[in-house]
């Protein structure tokens, strides 16, 4: 069935193609922020980012962000996986096709997932080229440094957008041996330094810095001319991100020291859960007004 118009109350939801794959989309004006917009916020107000991976609350943070990241870490959030590594490009295309179709004003970035793009610059390329024609999204993010520089420029050469992500890399918590905090001796310092320098100088039109000691992230900010993204990184970045089922109080595993938690919904949803439960079993729900048929008939 083609063409279908459905409208929901708050009159958000256009016409859609229903049978397709990309159905149901926010109506009015996509003016979302671009690339060079981003990067021309370098040194200004923050850049405000979080991430997003289904389309309710894609729709309820876009008025409020400047960038939503489609971020591989739905993996552990999303899918209860215990690492990023077994997420696949099917996921994350489905996952940013939700977030771009219910967004109109942040700039969308979908992760390049683990396994996708290490293995060349052109398979780097086909992947990112998948991620952006079929969600639409405006830029791909990937982890990695200096190895990764040469995937970088050639995706750059190539029309893709790429945002840079160095410190903590949780693709490669297998070869870190964990998820502790990075950059805590000279040495990893400036391995870190040299992964952000190589990352830009190839093209990258942004940086996420993720738990780094705070001097050292600060220091990234004040050198590289792109906008460094800090999570777990100092106050004086560019822009800050958290993973936004943190900052809601609904991702139990454990809580990084660079979460805050601005709202408590686990709880919420659980009391909810609770009072639905004990009104189910004493026949409280559904009242008449939730069934149909029992209004008086007028007339
Ligand atoms: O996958 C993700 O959510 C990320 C952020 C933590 C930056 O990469």
């Amino acid at each position: 069935m083609a063409g279908l118009a459905i409208e929901t109350s708050d009159g958000m939801v256009a016409a859609g193609v229903v049978g397709e794959e990309r159905a149901l989309s926010v109506s009015g004006d996509v003016r979302r922020v671009s690339v060079p917009q981003f990067m021309a916020r370098k040194g200004g107000v923050p850049l405000v980012c979080l991430t997003a991976y289904t389309a309710p609350v894609a729709r309820l943070l876009d008025p409020h962000v400047d960038m939503l990241l489609v971020g591989d870490s739905l993996g552990m959030v999303v899918y209860g996986y215990d690492s990023t590594l077994p997420v696949t490009l099917a996921q994350m295309i489905a996952h940013g096709d939700a977030v771009v179709r219910h967004t109109k004003k942040a700039l969308i970035v979908v992760d390049l997932p683990f396994g996708s793009y290490q293995a060349s610059p052109p398979a780097a390329f086909e992947a990112a080229a998948a991620v952006m024609s079929r969600t639409g999204c405006t830029a791909v993010k990937l982890e990695g440094g200096v190895e990764m520089a040469d995937t970088v420029a050639y995706l750059v050469q190539r029309g893709i957008p790429v945002m840079g992500h160095v410190g903590l890399t949780p693709q490669a918590v297998n070869a870190l041996g964990g998820y502790r905090a990075r950059g805590k001796d000279d040495a990893e310092s400036v391995k870190i330094s040299m992964d952000a320098r190589a990352i830009v100088d190839a093209g990258a039109f942004s940086v996420v810095v993720e738990a780094v000691r705070e001097p050292l992230a600060r220091e990234l900010t004040a050198d590289l001319p792109v906008p460094v993204i800090g999570i777990g990184g100092s106050p004086a970045c560019d822009g800050q991100i958290l993973v936004t089922d943190d900052l809601l109080g609904l991702f139990g595993a454990f809580t990084p020291r660079f979460v805050k938690r601005y709202a408590e919904l686990g709880e919420a949803i659980d009391a909810a859960a609770a009072a639905y439960a004990t009104e189910v079993r004493s026949r409280a729900f559904p009242g008449p007004e939730h069934v149909f048929g029992t209004k008086p008939r007028s007339g």
